[in-house]
Formats: structure tokens, C-alpha cells, sequence
């Protein structure tokens, strides 16, 4: 698929989530940067799509404006068919705590907490009961069964991300994104971080969208959608490490990405 073509082929869904012509400017002036530069991409219910490209391509800005932890300069963002760019900041904080799951680098577990804990805690905080069964079916899922009282500073990193993973998915949101969730782990425990989010969506039915720039990451995906200077500029269907890899190759060979002001 060419660049040009690539994002008009495909008719528009309403996916579990997406973005239209989406424009991300940082700063001002001379030092502005364009990060998103019109991207239109839909993210389909029951999915796993990687988004790929060199650093500063502008994946994680296009992840977080996805998931309103930033807002777009321009362009629309959408979880199901809600527009994100419509919500005051309490119906924002309150459809990402209820509708979205997020899974970082950094694990960004509550060190104070315990991995039971940890897995609830955006239930407990949402005063819902939630699906306490789903929630310890994950406990399952993720094998940590046998850690559930330990504290997060007791766990291997792999153990630390899937506690992460497991929280992602307790409260049943209508999509996980997932930024480098690898970036921190060794290969042996980011593949098993990679099989779980796989299963979630092939066995659970869940969604997810995964910000990395490792095309073995990539290739657990049904998807890969890859950004180049902040533009969507291909995507590829049941990708393999290696045709990942042979697409990024094309990307090496060109410049970081553009200060706003410059041609
Ligand atoms: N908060 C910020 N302020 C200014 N520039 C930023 C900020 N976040 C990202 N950028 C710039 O936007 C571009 C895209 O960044 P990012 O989305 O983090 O890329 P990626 O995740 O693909 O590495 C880069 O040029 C980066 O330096
Ligand atoms: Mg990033």
C-alpha cells in the first residue's frame, strides 16, 4: 500500500477508537514542532494494532491524544463515538477511567499497594464492584496468582508489567493501550507481556493498541500501522518480524522530524 493511498482505502469504521486528521504542534514559534501532522487512523473493536516508526515519529503523542491524556491542536479524537474534544475535564477523567486501560513502559504501579490491590485499584476508585470474577480470572491470566500479596518492589519487572497488564483489563475497558510496554523488559519477559496482550484480544475479545518501534513487539499484532514525521504512512496486515523490519528500513534514511516553521 502507498503512502498516499494507504489512508484513503479504507473506509472509515467506527473502531473502538480513533483519530481524524490529527494535528499535534508543540510549543510556539521558532521551536514549534509538529508531531501528528494529519493523521486519520481507526483502531477496530476486537484488534490488536501495533503503532510502529522511528523515534519521534510521533506514536506516543498519537497514543495519548487517542486516549485523552493530551489533546490534539486540531482534528478529532474519538473513543467509540464519543469526541473526546467535547468532554469537560471531569467527563474526560472520568471515560478514561471507565473506558480506557493503559499500560506503560514504566509499569506505574502504586508501590504502597499490593498486587491484589494494584489489579482493583481503578475499580475501587471508580466505587464500582465491578467484575470482581473477571478480575480474578485475570489473576490467572497473568500467573501472578502466588504474588497477589506481595508489594510491586517485590516482583521481577516482568511480574511488574503484567500486574499492569492485569489492571489494564480488570475494569472491562473498551480499549488498552499499551505504550512500550516491552521498553523496560527483558526479551523472555516482554514475550510473555506481548502473548498475554495477544490473548486478551484473540481469546477475551478485548481491544488494544501498542505503541513500540521493535518489530518482534509488532509482529504480535493483527496490525501494524506505521508513522513516519508524524504521518501515517503504510499499514500492514498480519505482520511478521521480519516484513516489519523491511518496512522500518525504508524509514532510516530520513531526517527527525521537522520544526514547524521550516519547509
Ligand atoms: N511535550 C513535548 N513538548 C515538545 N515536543 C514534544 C513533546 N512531546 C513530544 N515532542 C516532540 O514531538 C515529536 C514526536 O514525539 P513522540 O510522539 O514522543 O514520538 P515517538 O513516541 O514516536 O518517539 C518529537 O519530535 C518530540 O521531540
Ligand atoms: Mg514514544
Amino acid at each position: 500500500m502507498s503512502t498516499a493511498t494507504g489512508q484513503a482505502a479504507r473506509p472509515v469504521s467506527v473502531g473502538a477508537a480513533r483519530v481524524a486528521d490529527a494535528v499535534k504542534v508543540y510549543g510556539s514559534g521558532d521551536t514549534a514542532v509538529r508531531a501528528l501532522d494529519g493523521v486519520s487512523v481507526d483502531f477496530p473493536a476486537g484488534r490488536f494494532t501495533a503503532i510502529m516508526g522511528p523515534s519521534g515519529s510521533g506514536k506516543s503523542t498519537l497514543m495519548h491524544c487517542a486516549a485523552g491524556l493530551d489533546t490534539l491542536t486540531s482534528g478529532a479524537a474519538f473513543i467509540g463515538d464519543t469526541e473526546l474534544g467535547k468532554l469537560d475535564d471531569r467527563r474526560l477523567t472520568l471515560l478514561r477511567r471507565d473506558r480506557i486501560g493503559f499500560v506503560f513502559q514504566a509499569f506505574n504501579l502504586v508501590p504502597t499497594l499490593t498486587v491484589a490491590e494494584n489489579i482493583t485499584l481503578p475499580m475501587d476508585l471508580a466505587g464500582v464492584r465491578g467484575d470482581r470474577e473477571w478480575a480474578d480470572a485475570l489473576v490467572d491470566v497473568v500467573g501472578l496468582r502466588d504474588r497477589l500479596h506481595h508489594r510491586p518492589a517485590e516482583l521481577s519487572g516482568g511480574q511488574q508489567q503484567r500486574v499492569a497488564v492485569a489492571r489494564a483489563f480488570a475494569g472491562r475497558p473498551d480499549v488498552v493501550f499499551a505504550d512500550e510496554p516491552t521498553g523496560n523488559l527483558d526479551s523472555r519477559s516482554g514475550e510473555e507481556v506481548l502473548n498475554l496482550l495477544g490473548r486478551a484480544v484473540r481469546q477475551m475479545g478485548r481491544t488494544v493498541v501498542m505503541v513500540t518501534h521493535d518489530p518482534v513487539a509488532a509482529a504480535h499484532a493483527d496490525e501494524v500501522v506505521f508513522l513516519a514525521d508524524g504521518r501515517l504512512v503504510d499499514r500492514m496486515e498480519s505482520p511478521t518480524a521480519d516484513r516489519v523490519l523491511d518496512r522500518m528500513k525504508a524509514f532510516d534514511a530520513r531526517p527527525p522530524a521537522r520544526k514547524e516553521t521550516s519547509s
